[in-house]
C-alpha cells in the first residue's frame, strides 16, 4: 500500500496529532500492511498561498496555457500527483479556530485542480479521487463530539468533508482525539486512548483484503 502521510500540526514532536498518525502507521506494520509511505510535513514544505497568477493560470484551459502558467502551477502539479499517486492518504491536523491548519489550507488549495484531481464535465464535477482510502485524523482542545455543547463549533469536519468530496472522496473516515486541552487530565488521557483504539481499529480494516 502507497500511503501518502501528511501531518499539519505546527508542534514537533511533542505533537498529539503526529503522535497519533506515527501510532497509526505503526498499526498497519503491525497488522502486516506492506507500506511505502510518502511523507509531507506541511509545516517545512508548506504550499504556497493562492496567488492572482495561479487563479488565471489554474482555470485556462491545459492546452492554453503559457510557459509561465505551466511554470506556476508547477509546485500543484506535483503535489496533484503525489496524492493521485498514493492508495491511501493520512491526513493529521490539529484544530486551530474551529477549523484546520492554515498549511492544510494551502494544502487543499494546491490539490483541487480542475483537469487533474476533478474533470469539469458537462454532467458535472467528477473528483478523481475515488480509489484512494482517506483517514482524517484530527486533535481538538475542546470536546466537540455530538452531544456537548460546544460541538456546533465544529467547522473542522464539514470542511474537510465538503473539499475532499469535491476532488473524489465520497467516504472519508475520521478519528477525532478530543479533549486534549480544556479539560481534566483523565479526560485527556481517555480521549487519547479513545483515539489509539479506533486507529487500531481503522488499521485493521485498512489491512483486510479488498
Ligand atoms: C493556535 C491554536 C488554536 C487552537 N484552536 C482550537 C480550537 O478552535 N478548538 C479546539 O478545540 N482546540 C483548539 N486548539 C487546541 C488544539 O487543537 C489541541 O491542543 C490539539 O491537541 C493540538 O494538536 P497538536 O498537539 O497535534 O498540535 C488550538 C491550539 C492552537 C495552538
Amino acid at each position: 500500500m502507497k500511503l501518502m502521510h501528511v501531518d499539519a500540526s505546527a508542534k514537533g514532536d511533542w505533537s498529539n496529532s503526529r503522535t497519533l498518525s506515527r501510532f497509526f502507521i505503526e498499526q498497519l506494520r503491525e497488522q502486516g500492511v506492506d507500506l511505502t509511505v510518502d511523507y509531507l510535513d506541511l509545516n517545512i514544505d508548506t504550499p504556497p498561498h493562492v496567488t492572482e497568477a495561479f487563479a488565471a493560470a489554474t482555470y485556462t484551459h491545459p492546452d492554453a496555457r503559457t510557459d509561465e502558467m505551466k511554470q506556476t502551477l508547477a509546485a500543484s502539479d506535483a503535489l496533484c500527483k503525489r496524492v493521485m499517486d498514493a492508495d491511501a492518504c493520512l491526513f493529521a491536523m490539529p484544530m486551530y479556530n474551529w477549523s484546520m491548519p492554515s498549511t492544510f489550507k494551502t494544502f487543499i488549495d494546491s490539490i483541487t485542480r480542475t483537469e487533474l484531481t476533478y474533470l469539469n464535465t458537462p454532467e458535472g464535477i467528477v473528483g478523481q479521487l475515488t480509489r484512494q482510502k482517506v483517514l482524517f485524523l484530527t486533535s481538538r482542545g475542546a470536546d466537540l463530539r455530538p452531544g456537548n455543547p460546544m460541538a456546533w463549533m465544529d467547522a473542522l469536519t464539514p470542511a474537510l468533508k465538503a473539499a475532499f468530496a469535491f476532488i473524489g472522496v465520497q467516504d472519508p473516515q475520521f478519528v477525532d482525539a478530543q479533549p486534549l486541552l480544556f479539560s481534566a487530565a483523565e479526560a485527556r488521557l481517555e480521549a487519547l486512548e479513545r483515539a489509539r483504539m479506533e486507529l487500531a481499529q481503522v488499521a485493521r480494516q485498512w489491512a483486510q483484503p479488498a
